[in-house]
């Protein structure tokens, strides 16, 4: 497995990939199974499959939460060359942002409601930096998980509206035993935060309309930023201590 943690680098070695399909896989790392599953449903569907690991600051509208996210590179690199990927992107933020973030990547609409109504700045962070890495690497398929939802439907977009290439592969979200979404955030709960984070789920699961979801939630000690239902999905997003969670089921 290549490591490549230079853009210069990067690119030599994307030139030297022979003809076959690319499936990419981006990451902030931290991983759990959540992420392993994109790797696997890549790895499955395409020759070559590259992941990129890089903890965007410009998604973070919370500087605390930036410097609280959780780092295991070595780990990470270990579960990935495991898990037969080809090659790894860590590029630092100086080189993503060369510019400085002159040029972004902005949604007027829908990411602006949801977590976009509560995280400013949040989606035009993450569609900048999913379209700079999707320019970086060229995949043929890139896969999202379905637990950042907004995010999912937000990218899926973007890369319609701006004629990309590139096929968006969606993937089930990944749980624990007990229901709880993997997330990289949930290593911050403690005990008591942990024991009661899978009622989010249970939740959204069996009320009957959003309202009745969100009042369950605050009932059980949940600060609630938002419950609603989209289309087909119900959506919410709460806080349990310092530690934000997000989740969605379909209804
Ligand atoms: P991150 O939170 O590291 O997630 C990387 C990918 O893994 C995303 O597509 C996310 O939806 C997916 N994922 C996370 N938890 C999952 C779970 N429990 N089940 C299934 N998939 C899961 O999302 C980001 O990073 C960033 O915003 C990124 C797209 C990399 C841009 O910086």
């Amino acid at each position: 497995m290549k490591v490549l943690s230079s853009i210069a680098q990067w690119q030599a070695y994307r030139e030297t990939l022979l003809a076959g399909s690319i499936g990419f896989v981006p990451t902030m790392g931290a991983l759990h199974s959540g992420h392993l599953a994109l790797v696997e449903a890549s790895r499955k569907n395409n020759d070559y499959t590259i992941v990129s690991i890089f903890v965007n600051p410009e998604q973070f509208d919370d500087k605390q939460d930036f410097e609280a996210y959780p780092t295991h590179y070595q780990a990470d690199l270990e579960q990935l060359e495991k898990a037969g990927v080809d090659a790894v992107l860590m590029p630092d933020a100086a080189q993503v942002y060369a510019d400085n973030y002159r040029f972004k990547v902005s949604e007027s609409k829908f990411s602006q409601h949801l977590c976009g109504a509560h995280r400013p700045g949040h989606f035009d962070g993450v569609l900048t930096v999913v379209m700079r890495l999707l320019n970086l690497v060229r995949p043929d398929n890139a896969y999202f998980g379905e637990k950042d939802y907004q995010q999912l439907q937000l990218i899926r977009d973007m890369v319609a509206a701006f004629f990309m290439p590139i096929n968006i592969v969606a993937c089930v979200t990944v749980r624990e035993a007990d229901g709880l979404a993997m997330s990289s955030r949930n290593q911050r709960l403690n005990k008591k935060e942990r024991d009661q984070a899978p009622s989010l789920y249970a939740t959204l699961k069996t009320s009957r309309s959003a309202a009745e979801a969100r009042d369950a939630l605050v009932r059980l000690g949940f600060e609630v930023d938002y419950v609603e239902d989209i289309k087909n999905r119900r959506l919410a997003a709460v806080r349990l201590g310092n530690t934000r969670l997000i989740d969605n089921v379909p209804i």
